[in-house]
Parts: structure tokens; C-alpha cells; sequence
């Protein structure tokens, strides 16, 4: 490996994902070089801040509006020499103003198998829904809700699972290791959209 792809992980909560990717591609296939919550004091920033990775803050409520927002923390990111950034347990939207900043180069990790249960609160919607079969995406992020090309997905059955916490359970091993496999497919450039339908995502066999 040559070269460590810089990127950068947003965040609002607690940062097991972001703990995954510290703990796996950083410093081997990728840099993370910024970590930005859209809420103060989460865990997840601790979480950087043990590993020596520059964080900020970039609270919806400290800007105007989205739009000014999202041009301070692609500013803060750009500064920083981000060249993919990482959707990890962030709850805010990000507007077509942060997007064109990062063309093709954002992605996001969501607990369903889209486009079932996009938004929110994916795991109580999919329990009341009555599903038997749980999952992970991984997927590239457009101006929509959890609408982007997937990436990665796996599914795991639960059939018998009663609440939130035991779907989660489930579902946190895949996260954990579907978000840095991604970060990896990314970082070799092995990601290639099909230029005849542009949401499949191809991925080009690794050398070796
Ligand atoms: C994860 O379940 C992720 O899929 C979703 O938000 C959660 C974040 O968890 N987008 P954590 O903060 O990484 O622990």
C-alpha cells in the first residue's frame, strides 16, 4: 500500500463504528484526518480524541441554516485534505452544497436492507413491522434519505428477536466489519459504478 486514503467520519452518538475503522483501516489503508459530530460531548469524539484525531463539533443549531452548515464542514474537511468522507451513526442530512464538495466520495452505514426502512429509526420500524430477516447497507449517500447506490449489504435472520437492543445485537458485528471492508474497496479504487445503470456498484476483484 502506498498511500493512506485521508478520510473523515461523522458522527453523532456513541462510535462504535468509528471505533471499527480506528481500529482496522487507520494507518494501514486509510488516515482518518477529521472526525466531525453534529452533537457535543458524544462518546465518539472521545473516541477520536484517544487516538489523536482531530475533531470539531458542527451543530445544526450553531448555523442559520443547513446549507451555511454544510459549507463550514466541507470547508473544515477540504482543509484537512479529505478524500472520502464517512457517514458513521450521523444523524443530520447533508445538502447537495456539502455533496458536490465530495462528488461519488461520501457513504453511509445503515442498519436495514434498503430501501426497506430508510430514516430514523430503521430498527423499531423493521420490528414492527414484523420482519424475520434483519440487515446492514452500506451505500454511497445522494440528496435523498438512505437513497444511494448500495455498496455492501448483508442480511442476518432473527426470527425470534423481541426488541431494539437484541436486533442490534445482531447487527453490530456486520456494521463493523461491512464499514472498513468498504473503506478498503474504496481506497483501492474497486468500486466502480456500471455505467449502464449507475446505481450497481461493481466491485473489481482484489489483486493477490
Ligand atoms: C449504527 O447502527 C449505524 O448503522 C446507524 O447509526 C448507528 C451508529 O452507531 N447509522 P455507532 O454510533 O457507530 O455506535
Amino acid at each position: 500500500m502506498t498511500e493512506k486514503l485521508p478520510i473523515a467520519v461523522l458522527v453523532s452518538g456513541t462510535g462504535t463504528n468509528l471505533q471499527a475503522l480506528l481500529d482496522t483501516v487507520h494507518g494501514v489503508e486509510a488516515e482518518i484526518v477529521a472526525v466531525a459530530s453534529s452533537v457535543a460531548g458524544v462518546p465518539a469524539l472521545q473516541r477520536a480524541e484517544d487516538r489523536g484525531v482531530p475533531t470539531a463539533v458542527f451543530a445544526r443549531s450553531d448555523y442559520p441554516d443547513r446549507a451555511t452548515r454544510d459549507r463550514a464542514l466541507a470547508q473544515w474537511l477540504t482543509e484537512r485534505g479529505v478524500r472520502l468522507v464517512v457517514l458513521a451513526g450521523y444523524m443530520e442530512l447533508l445538502g447537495e452544497s456539502f455533496l458536490d464538495r465530495f462528488p461519488g466520495a461520501v457513504i453511509n452505514v445503515h442498519p436495514s436492507l434498503l430501501p426497506a426502512f430508510p430514516g430514523a429509526k430503521p430498527i423499531p420500524d423493521a420490528l414492527d413491522y414484523g420482519v424475520k430477516v434483519f440487515g446492514v447497507t452500506v451505500h454511497f449517500v445522494d440528496a435523498g434519505v438512505d437513497s444511494g447506490a448500495v455498496i455492501l449489504q448483508c442480511a442476518v435472520e432473527l426470527p425470534d428477536a423481541r426488541g431494539p437492543d437484541e436486533v442490534l445485537a445482531g447487527l453490530r458485528p456486520l456494521e463493523h466489519s461491512m464499514l472498513p471492508e468498504a473503506v478498503r474497496l474504496f481506497a483501492r479504487g474497486a468500486l466502480m459504478a456500471d455505467p449502464d445503470n449507475p446505481r450497481r456498484i461493481a466491485i473489481r476483484a482484489g489483486e493477490g
